[in-house]
């Protein structure tokens, strides 16, 4: 195993910028090159601090321990998310076509395709070990995911690389968000607290599907961290179109799949009836939390900085240019603007 150094294996090397004037191709090579050193440091904590297996590291024994807490609303929200996760192979066979052209970008959708794998794993493995499906039950639900096809075309915004990253840094905050909701229930049907008790604090994991809940959290929050960070690196360089992309994404934003599940009418009924997700819930808990992580105070602020971003000049370079938290873009000339 090679040693790691603040996330970046030691020998390593970016590529070389020449710095401006700031043409378009000037900036795609700048923005590519900080995209690699943004998916290096992602890939090495990925390998390094989130590197588990539900199979081996789930308390499976604690599952069927505990299972039969778990109220019938719990068991089809867990079901609903398990089919949510089941089209990864969809989500991942659109974005080889969207990102057939970058290697870096295509890379970046398989690591993040292996780790969401693993999520419909572990839905199934609480689902089972829970005593709340059999292994049949599990594998028709299994086979009637497969009926459906999830397409990107369901999402405005999300047909172009950019588009793609917005959706899915707000998809998912939205799933952590639902995660750690998800793990706060869990917990109260247990009997426990909300959070952990000294004795999974000394051991170093949670209790049965908490723990599941947690672990797989813990990808989802590093998941939004790393779009959101594709997305900021673009406002970077190209501001107009990073924000003409993000109100087509934000205004059009639904969550995957819901419409394909097979118990879609079960898991919608346990949404509305605990109240789990609503509009007002994702404008507070997950709109709001992505327009502030991209440094704006609100929605005002957001549509003004989408207003005038379409009227930045071309030709700007990364440092002239600077967003404040109203939405007012503020224009320096710090470097000579390009003139061809
Ligand atoms: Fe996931
Ligand atoms: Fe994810």
């Amino acid at each position: 195993m090679p040693r790691f150094k603040n996330n970046l294996p030691v020998k390593f090397h970016l590529p070389e910028i020449v710095k401006g004037p700031w043409t378009r191709e000037a900036k795609q090579r700048a923005l590519d090159r900080d995209l690699l050193e943004h998916y290096i440091e992602y890939f090495g904590r990925a390998l390094e601090n989130r590197n588990w297996s539900p199979w081996h590291h789930f308390p499976l024994d604690e599952m069927r321990q505990w299972g039969n807490r778990l109220s019938a609303e719990t068991v089809h929200l867990i079901e609903g998310f398990l089919g949510v996760e089941e089209y990864v192979g969809d989500y991942v066979l659109e974005s080889m076509n969207i990102f057939r052209e970058s290697r870096l970008r295509r890379n970046m959708q398989l690591q993040w395709g292996a780790e969401e794998a693993k999520h419909g794993v572990s839905w199934e493995l609480v689902l089972k070990h829970s005593l709340a499906r059999t292994e049949e039950q599990l594998n028709t639900y299994l086979d009637k995911v497969r009926n459906f096809r999830w397409s990107p075309q369901q999402h405005p915004g999300m047909e172009t690389p950019l588009g793609f990253s917005a959706y899915a840094m707000v998809q998912e905050r939205a799933t952590y968000f639902n995660y750690q909701e998800m793990r706060a229930r869990i917990r109260e049907e247990y009997g426990l607290p909300s959070a952990p008790t000294a004795e999974e604090t000394s051991r170093g994991s949670e209790i049965g599907a908490s723990e599941a809940f947690r672990v797989v959290g813990i990808d989802e929050v590093a998941h939004h961290g790393i779009f959101l960070r594709v997305v900021q690196t673009h406002i970077k360089y190209f501001p107009s179109d990073a924000f003409e992309t993000l109100k087509k994404v934000f205004d059009g934003f639904q969550m995957p799949s819901l419409s394909l599940i097979p118990n879609a009418r079960h898991f919608l009924r346990a949404v509305n009836r605990t109240n789990f997700y609503s509009g007002a819930i994702h404008r507070e808990k997950v709109h709001n939390f992505v327009l502030k992580a991209l440094g704006l105070e609100d929605n005002a602020a957001f549509e003004k900085a989408v207003q005038f971003a379409r009227k930045l000049p071309e030709n700007l370079g990364p440092d002239s240019v600077t967003l404040s938290r109203l939405g007012e873009w503020v224009v320096g000339y710090s470097e000579a603007p390009a003139t061809s």
